[in-house]
């Protein structure tokens, strides 16, 4: 039986709808209009598009987008005091500070320098440790939107094996919290891990987030298990010219598991869509309101 495509470009469209939804009451109902500052240090080209994306899915669904572009000779204290300029900004509710950024600046030190409640990315350590905790934080996006993909084609997860294949702080270790705050039983395995092949035949969901192209052969995966692809890696074609590809062998794994993922279109572009729900929720705390349904963890 071959595999349920869990169709990311639809459930973010979803979840665009919503915010958008909830933005226009936030301004019919209290005069409040989402505000989202981005701050790109430099001329990287993917960080340039990314940031595009960005500034452009803020403003389709009727919140304000603050672009901040500076030359990628800017000191580590002029975006220092960029970013103390809009932590104290009562109309910017989310600050992203697009990374990486030059070598010149600590990127750890310009995170934590964010005003946790407006840290959409969920990168700031007081995020990072109330999420360990248990306790109401900003999430990073990309696990965000996993987990929603999740929730959304099983309902419940308690009790199922999930292995998260990579410990980035970005993706691996909050992915490993939110499904371990979801009663799953969590592995997260890494380049060291012993007989991986094993470690994720006991799995019942998948979430590889390595980025090492097509990694995960469809003979690791145990039959009906949900596959989520978190990779995003070019590589070259046969004939010429190259192609999207995830951290697992999407054809293999589609053969054996119950639900998967596709790059592109699977977790994608679910990470943007995730980074204007984080912004509504910041939103609505920093008004006094309750964080909208559905969009957070
Ligand atoms: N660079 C690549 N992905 C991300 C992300 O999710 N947030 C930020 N701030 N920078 C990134």
């Amino acid at each position: 039986m071959a595999a349920t495509v869990i169709d990311g470009k639809a459930f973010a469209a979803k979840v665009r709808g919503q915010v958008a939804e909830h933005v226009a009451r936030l301004k019919a109902e209290h005069g409040i209009t989402p505000g989202l500052a981005v701050v790109l240090v430099g001329e990287d080209p993917a960080s340039q598009v990314y940031v595009r994306n960005k500034g452009k899915q803020t403003v389709e669904v009727g919140m304000n987008s603050i672009e901040h572009k500076l030359e990628a000779t800017t000191s580590q204290d002029d975006l220092l005091a960029l970013i103390a300029k809009l932590n104290a900004d009562p109309s910017v509710h989310g600050i992203l500070c697009q990374l990486p950024v030059p070598d010149h600046i600590d990127g750890d030190t310009i995170i934590n320098a964010i005003d946790p409640a407006k840290d959409v990315d969920g990168f700031h350590i007081s995020n990072v440790g109330l999420l360990g905790t248990g306790q109401d934080a900003m999430v990073p996006c990309t696990p965000l939107g996993c987990l929603m993909m999740l929730r959304d084609h099983h309902g419940s997860l308690s009790g199922m094996n999930a292995v998260v294949i990579g410990r980035s702080n970005i993706v691996g270790k909050p992915m490993a919290n939110l499904l371990l705050g979801d009663s799953c039983t969590v592995t997260i395995a890494h380049s060291r891990t012993a007989d991986l092949p094993a470690v994720v035949r006991g799995a019942d969901i998948v979430v590889a987030a390595v980025g090492r192209p097509q990694m995960v052969p469809g003979d690791w995966i145990k039959p009906g298990a949900t596959v989520i692809d978190v990779g995003i890696n070019r590589i070259d074609k046969p004939e010429g010219g190259t192609r999207l590809v995830g951290d697992v062998d999407y054809d293999s794994c589609a053969e054996v598991a119950g639900a998967i993922t596709p790059v592109p279109g699977g977790v994608g572009p679910m990470t943007i869509a995730c980074l204007l729900a984080n912004t509504v929720t910041a939103c609505c705390r920093a008004n006094g309101l309750d964080a909208p349904q559905g969009l957070t963890a």
